[in-house]
């Protein structure tokens, strides 16, 4: 099984980072292949809405975000992670999301039936966000195609490390890492 890691925070290291790890690990014991993207190393542009997607040609945007979406075509399943900034996710998050659009527009390309795991970290309580992550984000995933296996929703972590204290989200992962 080949898992693809999206991980939109820019903090190395930090809650979502330590939380991805944590599935990785257990879904590597179990002999799943793993690769993790940070999306703030690499050059991605927004989606012009140019549409040459729809002709069924590969996105014509010359950046990084071909390969990383070439990326998640290819694994059985796409672990995405990122802080909530003001309220959503972040800006580096949003880039690569909205280029979902040049594979779900291209009909010789489909996410469909993937599995996909989403964490999001915040620094307000847990459940401040749920709409946005239960609701909206799901669905934008879900509407592309992707199977939503499970979701993390984990407030009151503010700085990179907090989440190391949460025994129950730290336990969460894990288990999420052995049912892939
Ligand atoms: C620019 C910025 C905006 C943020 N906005 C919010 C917010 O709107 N609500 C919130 O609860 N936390 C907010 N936070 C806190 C982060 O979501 C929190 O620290 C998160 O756990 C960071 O995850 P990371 O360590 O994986 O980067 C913000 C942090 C930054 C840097």
């Amino acid at each position: 099984m080949k898992i693809v890691g999206i991980q939109a925070s820019p903090r190395k290291n930090g809650n979502c980072d330590i939380l991805m790890d944590e599935v990785f690990k257990s879904a590597k014991e179990n002999g799943a292949e793993t690769n993790k993207y940070y999306l703030d190393d690499y050059k991605i542009e927004p989606c012009h809405a140019c549409c040459s997607c729809g002709d069924g040609v590969d996105c014509i945007v010359d950046d990084d975000c071909n390969e990383i979406l070439n990326s998640v075509l290819d694994a059985d399943v796409l672990i995405f992670s990122s802080p909530i900034y003001y309220g959503q996710m972040t800006a580096q998050g949003k880039l690569f999301t909205d280029r979902f659009y040049s594979i779900s527009r291209n009909p010789q390309k489909s996410f469909e039936g993937k599995k996909v795991v989403l964490i999001f970290t915040h620094a307000a309580p847990t459940g401040t966000y749920d709409e946005y992550i239960n609701l909206t984000k799901k669905a934008l995933f879900e509407y592309i195609g992707f199977n939503v296996v499970d979701t993390i929703d984990i407030g009151g972590v503010q700085e990179p490390g907090d989440v190391k204290g949460l025994n129950d989200v730290i336990s969460k992962a894990k288990e999420i890492g052995n049912n892939l």
